[in-house]
């Protein structure tokens, strides 16, 4: 269905207050998928309310996992999610249907955790979802033994359970969503799993699949798994989502006279490193990071951000990874009196859109200047954008980018399809709202 939300976003002086947001989507999803897998019941607190969670929670409904949110929580509290873990992808339905909506991460990981198990089960997703690549994660799981049929190297799919032997394999191109789909596989398989990454990316499954007690040796851009370990039931209390974050923190970096305090951000450092560009744009940023609870395996804390000036910024290749969906804010931001050139970042264009095009298309269509390579961009933002007419293409984080640019404009963007940003961020325009002065 094509979304006919538009929503018009005015330019704006400056930008301040204190918010928390949504929780960490990337968290979120393994959270649920760890928490299905294991022996036990595990308790999720602060999951993310977005629809690409919503899709986990209903694949893994479709494949027996008891998962309810708690009815007895307060309105304006986010529920405690209480999960019934089938011990092992053994303990799944032997046939499920599934629909991974706009959601890469279910797709990939779930992958990983199917073809290890004993059934038969198809995937799909919606449009954009099945023009992305899934080769990149089928090649190795059929290395490790698995059956997996794709449509040309897409969507759908149909898995059929193999019992799995581990792997040692080196990534062709850095993704956390193929490395956590082996590491998944490689906990259930025989034998020892390594994987190798050319550049580190975010280690939420190593990391999270340690909370469950399944031990993963890890260090950036290797990670290990011993074979035949069970989870065991955690509880698991997700941390603000720093991607989501990026977006109030690029605002407040672009206007004069902005200041943005967010509380209870995930701080892992695979995560934040579009802090580092805010402050060489020029940005004051800082960090305060919250003592950790016991149980507290990703760091967390406050981040403040106000705007000092917008300059010129190189983002190298080695440095993609550590903030690849962080990218079309951090454009927005350099249409506000910036430069910034990114080059090694192909990655963009197999996201939930090819995202250097659409956002070269979307900032021109507002009066930026915009020059696209095939594998990044140039944006001189020292022309101020005029507004006008973009169209999201679907992308939960181009609408919000496009929506942080249209701040410094001089007249109105109108952004068609904006209901998309509930696949990460509902509520967004209303916290826009509430935070242009
Ligand atoms: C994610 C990994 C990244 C990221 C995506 C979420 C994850 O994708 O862009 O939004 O949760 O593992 P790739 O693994 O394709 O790089």
């Amino acid at each position: 269905m094509t979304d006919q939300t538009a929503v018009t976003v005015r330019p704006a002086r400056r930008v301040a207050g204190r918010l928390r947001v949504p929780s960490d989507k990337s968290i979120s999803h393994r959270a649920v998928m760890f928490s299905a897998l294991a022996r036990g019941r595990s308790e999720i607190r602060n999951l993310t309310p977005g629809q690409d969670v919503d899709a986990t929670i209903d694949c893994l409904r479709r494949l027996g996992v008891a998962i309810v949110a708690d009815a007895a929580a307060p309105a304006d509290a986010p529920p405690t999610w209480r999960v019934r873990g089938c011990d092992g992808p053994g303990g799944l339905a032997a046939a499920a249907d599934l629909e991974a909506r706009n959601s890469g991460t279910t797709t990939r990981l779930l992958m990983g955790v199917l073809a290890g198990a004993t059934g038969a089960y198809r995937i799909r997703g919606d449009a954009s979802l099945e023009r992305r690549p899934m080769r990149r994660v089928v090649e190795p799981l059929t290395r490790m033994g698995a059956d997996i049929a794709t449509t040309d190297g897409h969507l759908p799919a149909a898995i059929a359970g193999r019992p799995l032997r581990g792997i040692d394999y080196t990534l062709p191109v850095a993704s956390a969503q193929v490395k956590s789909a082996i590491l998944l596989a490689g906990v259930f398989a025989s034998g020892e799993t390594a994987v190798r990454e050319p550049a580190p990316t975010r280690n939420h499954t190593e990391i999270g699949l340690g909370a469950f007690g399944v031990h993963v040796d890890h260090e950036p851009g290797l990670a290990r798994v011993r074979g035949g370990q069970f989870l065991a039931a955690a509880a698991i209390d997700v941390p603000g989502d720093p991607s989501s974050a990026a977006f109030w923190a690029a605002a407040a970096a672009a206007l004069p006279g902005s200041s943005i305090d967010i509380d209870d951000v995930a701080l892992n450092p695979t995560r934040t490193g579009f802090l580092d560009v805010l402050r060489r744009f020029g940005a004051a940023v800082e960090v305060e990071p919250t003592v950790a609870s016991p149980g507290d395996r990703e760091p967390r804390g406050r981040i403040r951000v106000s705007h000092r000036e917008v300059g010129d910024v190189r983002i190298d290749p080695a440095e993609v990874p550590g903030l690849i969906d962080e990218l079309p804010v951090l454009a927005a931001l350099a249409t506000h009196g910036g430069r910034l050139t990114v080059t090694g970042a192909a990655e963009l264009r197999v996201k939930e859109s090819d995202r250097i095009s659409a956002l070269a298309r979307g900032l021109r269509a507002m009066g930026g200047h915009v020059e696209e390579f095939a594998d990044g961009f140039h944006i001189d933002g020292r022309t101020r954008l005029t507004g006008g007419l973009v169209d999201a293409v679907g992308d939960h984080r181009l609408a919000m980018a496009f929506s942080i640019a249209a701040l410094g404009a001089s007249g109105d963007t109108r952004v068609a399809g904006a209901g998309c940003v509930a696949v990460s961020y509902p509520g967004f325009f209303d916290v826009l709202a509430s935070v242009c002065r």
